[in-house]
């Protein structure tokens, strides 16, 4: 009898421990100064890109359309109505150009997508395969693998086939999890021999909220309220397909890992000692991340979603919640259906309650009852949306170590963009923002954060979304407007270097060296950019000049051999 009290209150203090050690820390923020440290020997450094933004080749070779290719073709959706019809000419170019600027970065990974249309032109995988989409992707692996790069593969980075946005409605159709299945069990069957580290899909948070509650980006519905929700379901459920697919007939001969990529900005509590604060903050994270984060980690919606979606629809008079609920069965069937947790992060909020009427209208943004607010002083040198914030790099890092037991995480996406329409390679701003959040990161995993791996977003400037080419994230400037869309290095090319060289920031004053350097190259690189019209234009000359020195020697030749007839005879 008194060993099993004894067993009870030693169980009960165990778990209490447990408990204790596993809450996140709202209410303590100190990030302190910067820290000098290396990374573990082993971790991955890398930079990522995706198929739609930079492949171009739009209707090349057999390819399918997409709801991008869709989107970007109808006027007045994209900034300046551009398209992504060639945008870096990547189709052509990746094999070789991009894999020498890969080597030329020393990266160990390269993150890429592969378009669902190029190798399967109407989604559909039994009404046909296109051996030219499977070819080219085939080979980019294989010049990654011959040049030593890891790639890591992302099935889904948003272009959906058209033909199944029209037939099914896209994500609003439970169909979608057997034709994605099918696809994605295509990749693993050709390529998943080289392929080991595999992406289900990239940023489901932004397929859902701004392709079916906004419409700001395709297929384009602003369904408010209702289709993130239900296209954010059917994308669970696909991804646990997927995973269990790998598992079941992949992974013993493969031997590779299925993960998700997850995206999410860091929500503060403005005050720190308030409660509401607090909650508020936390709503704003599990409406973000924990979306998708808890089904796949402890098996269903976070319990505030369900609560707030819950009671706004009850208010709205519906009869049941607008946020779809997991049976028993498709719970466990979710859980734990994730070898790793790809991270992509770019910036912080400040986050307040703030009450919304149920009468507003149904909406995933007030669903949440809060605000989100910026501190002015905090640098904004790109998106409107990106202010840099390296402290929250950490803090949404130990909240995932926290909330998920502490998972395997790769970041898959970090970078800031700049919208200067104007050529700048000197791109400071950039240099600041990937030393600060790297540096965050570096305490985040000495705060015991399981991250193996890190990818600069992105390798190139490409086609952003609805807005365009106007805002670029590339460490590499892509010169849009000449036709063989030729790449020339930022500053930042340099800077990453030495990070990825030392393996993180061994000393002040090395660290303190790296600056001037980056900055000396990207002056030159400058010069030879402002060169660059006299360039054409002495090509320009050349081609004139050549033949007419060339014709001018035969004359002269002749002159000469004339001349030597002559005195001969
Ligand atoms: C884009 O297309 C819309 C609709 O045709 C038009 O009103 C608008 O002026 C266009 N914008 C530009 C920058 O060409
Ligand atoms: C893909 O590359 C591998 C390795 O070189 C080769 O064995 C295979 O036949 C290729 N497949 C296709 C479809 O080109
Ligand atoms: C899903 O697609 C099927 C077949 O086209 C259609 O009958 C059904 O209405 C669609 N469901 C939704 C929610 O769009
Ligand atoms: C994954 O596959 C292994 C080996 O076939 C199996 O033992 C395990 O139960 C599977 N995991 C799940 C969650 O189905
Ligand atoms: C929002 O509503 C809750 C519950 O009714 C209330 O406790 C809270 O004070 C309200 N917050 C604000 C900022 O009005």
């Amino acid at each position: 009898m008194k060993t099993y009290v004894l067993r009870v209150w030693y169980v009960h203090v165990l778990v209490l421990c447990l408990n204790a050690a596993e809450d996140f820390q709202w209410t303590k923020n100190n990030p302190g100064s910067f820290y000098y440290g290396t990374f573990p020997t082993g971790f991955l450094w890398g930079v990522g890109s995706s198929a739609f933004q930079t492949e171009g080749a739009w209707d090349k070779d057999g390819k399918g359309p997409s709801i991008w290719d869709t989107f970007t073709h109808k006027k007045g959706k994209v900034f300046m109505n551009e398209t992504a019809d060639s945008s870096c000419e990547g189709y052509y170019k990746v094999k070789q150009d991009d894999i020498q600027l890969l080597k030329e970065l020393k990266v160990n990974h390269y993150l890429l997508s592969i378009s669902w249309p190029r190798i399967i032109p109407t989604g559909i995988k039994k009404e046909q395969v296109n051996e030219k989409g499977i070819k080219f992707y085939n080979d980019t692996i294989n010049s990654l693998l011959e040049n030593k790069i890891i790639p890591i593969v992302t099935l889904y980075h948003w272009d959906l086939p058209q033909v199944l946005q029209e037939k099914y409605g896209g994500w609003q159709n439970i169909s979608m999890i057997s034709y994605f299945n099918d696809y994605a069990n295509l990749c693993f069957e050709k390529f998943g021999d080289r392929v080991k580290y595999w992406i289900t899909f990239n940023n489901p948070w932004a397929i859902a909220e701004e392709g079916y509650e906004t419409g700001e980006h395709a297929p384009g519905l602003k369904l408010s309220g209702v289709g993130a929700y239900k296209a954010a379901h059917h994308i669970i459920k696909t991804h646990a397909k997927v995973w269990h697919s790998y598992n079941k007939t992949w992974r013993s001969k493969q031997q590779g890992m299925v993960g998700i990529s997850l995206t999410s900005a860091w929500g503060e509590p403005v005050d720190l000692t308030s409660q509401k604060d607090i909650e508020a903050a936390e709503r704003y994270v599990q409406f973000y991340l924990g979306w998708f984060a808890n089904p796949i980690y402890s098996g269903d919606y976070p319990e505030v979603m369900k609560n707030y979606v819950g009671r706004k629809s009850a208010q709205q008079g519906l009869g049941t919640s607008r946020l779809p609920s997991f049976s028993v069965q498709e719970k466990s069937y979710i859980k734990g259906t994730s070898d790793f947790l790809g991270i992509s992060h770019f910036t912080t909020r400040y986050i307040i309650e703030k009450n919304y009427s149920a009468f507003q209208g149904p909406s995933y943004h007030t669903d949440r009852d809060l605000a989100e607010l910026v501190d002015p002083k905090w640098p904004d040198p790109g998106s409107k949306w990106l202010y840099s914030v390296p402290w929250g790099f950490r803090r949404l890092l130990n909240f995932v170590k926290t909330q998920y037991g502490n998972p395997l995480i790769y970041i898959t996406e970090n970078g800031v963009s700049e919208k200067l329409q104007c050529i700048q390679l000197c791109d400071e701003w950039r240099m600041d923002y990937l030393k600060g959040y790297i540096n965050e990161l570096l305490k985040a995993i000495n705060d015991g954060v399981n991250v193996k791996g890190y990818t600069v977003w992105s390798l190139l400037d490409k086609f952003e979304w609805n807005k365009g080419y106007s805002e670029r994230f590339g460490l590499y400037h892509v010169d849009f407007k000449k036709g063989n869309k030729p790449r020339y290095p930022k500053a930042s090319v340099q800077y990453y270097k030495m990070i990825i060289n030392a393996n993180g920031f061994p000393n002040p004053r090395e660290v303190k060296s790296w600056h001037q350097k980056a900055i000396e190259t990207c002056s030159i690189t400058n010069q030879l950019l402002a060169a660059d019209p006299l360039t054409s234009h002495m090509e320009m000359v050349t081609e004139i000049v050549v033949p007419t020195v060339f014709t001018l020697c035969i004359l002269i030749s002749a002159i000469l051999l004339m001349f030597l007839l002559r005195k001969h005879n």
